[in-house]
């Protein structure tokens, strides 16, 4: 897919520039954002020209169900993009947040428009990759979770080979995924989640569980303490590890 890519030094949000235009692979992407968001309502932290902050504006003609497929399968795009370069894949924080070495080195956030029919108009993928950030160029609250691709490898990396990395591991994630192919097993092997000992945080509570399946959905098939079993769909619950954030 062609993409006509706008620069900018600085803007509050790529995903609130982007919703100007309606140009099917058009990218923004910034050196720094004022007011970068992140899901359920946090900020995300966008040193200046420490980190890739990007958006991509898509008209899928997809059903539904299949957009929610969206966001993992961008993660894996992102991971297939950061391995090309460094040699190293980070791992998948389900649903979609990238770790490497145990930190959180990347997030995504996907925006919907509709059409006044409730149709979906066009969709905003909205992607930061924390690249050559130490760890002070994140703000103590986060600084245990925090982390960047410098920080796990050891050594700063060219932004502009990240970035052109990433947009052709999307190309082909994207076009798989146009054809109805999800790559399920990449994600489950990639996934740090799976296997581990979650707590499921739901409202004001909050339960044990083992993280058991990824299914056909993404959506993750945990096992309680007393056996019972629940399909757990990214929005409506959190999840954490136990051990670490994972
Ligand atoms: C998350 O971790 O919860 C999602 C973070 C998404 C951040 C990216 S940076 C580019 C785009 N513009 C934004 O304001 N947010 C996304």
């Amino acid at each position: 897919m062609e993409h006509r890519i706008i620069r900018l030094e600085q803007v509050d949000s790529t995903n609130n520039y982007i919703r100007q235009f309606s140009e099917d692979g058009l990218v923004v992407i910034a050196d720094t954002q004022t007011a970068g968001r992140g899901r359920q309502g946090r900020s995300f932290q966008s040193a200046p020209k420490a980190g890739i902050y990007l958006s991509m504006l898509l008209k899928p003609k997809v059903s539904l169900d299949k957009l929610f497929h969206l966001t993992p399968i961008a993660a894996q795009a992102v991971c297939d993009g950061i391995e090309t370069v460094t040699g190293q894949r980070p791992r998948i924080k389900w649903i979609n947040d990238l770790l490497m070495d145990d930190r959180k080195i990347c997030g995504i956030l996907t925006e919907l428009s509709l059409t006044g029919e409730g149709a979906v108009e066009q969709v905003i993928l909205g992607i930061g990759i924390n690249v050559n950030q130490c760890l002070e160029d994140f703000e103590a609250s986060l600084r245990s979770i925090a982390g960047s691709i410098a920080m796990a490898t050891g050594r700063t990396w060219d932004r502009e080979a990240l970035l052109a990395a990433v947009l052709q591991a999307l190309d082909g994630r994207l076009e798989a995924w146009a054809r109805d192919e999800v790559d399920l097993m990449g994600y489950r092997a990639d996934c740090a989640t799976l296997g581990r000992q979650v707590r499921v945080l739901r409202g004001g509570g909050e339960r044990n569980a083992f993280a058991e399946d990824i299914d056909e959905d993404f959506a993750l098939v945990v096992r309680y303490e007393d056996g019972s079993r629940e399909r757990i769909n990214s929005g409506e619950v959190s999840v954490r590890g136990l051990e670490g954030y994972h």
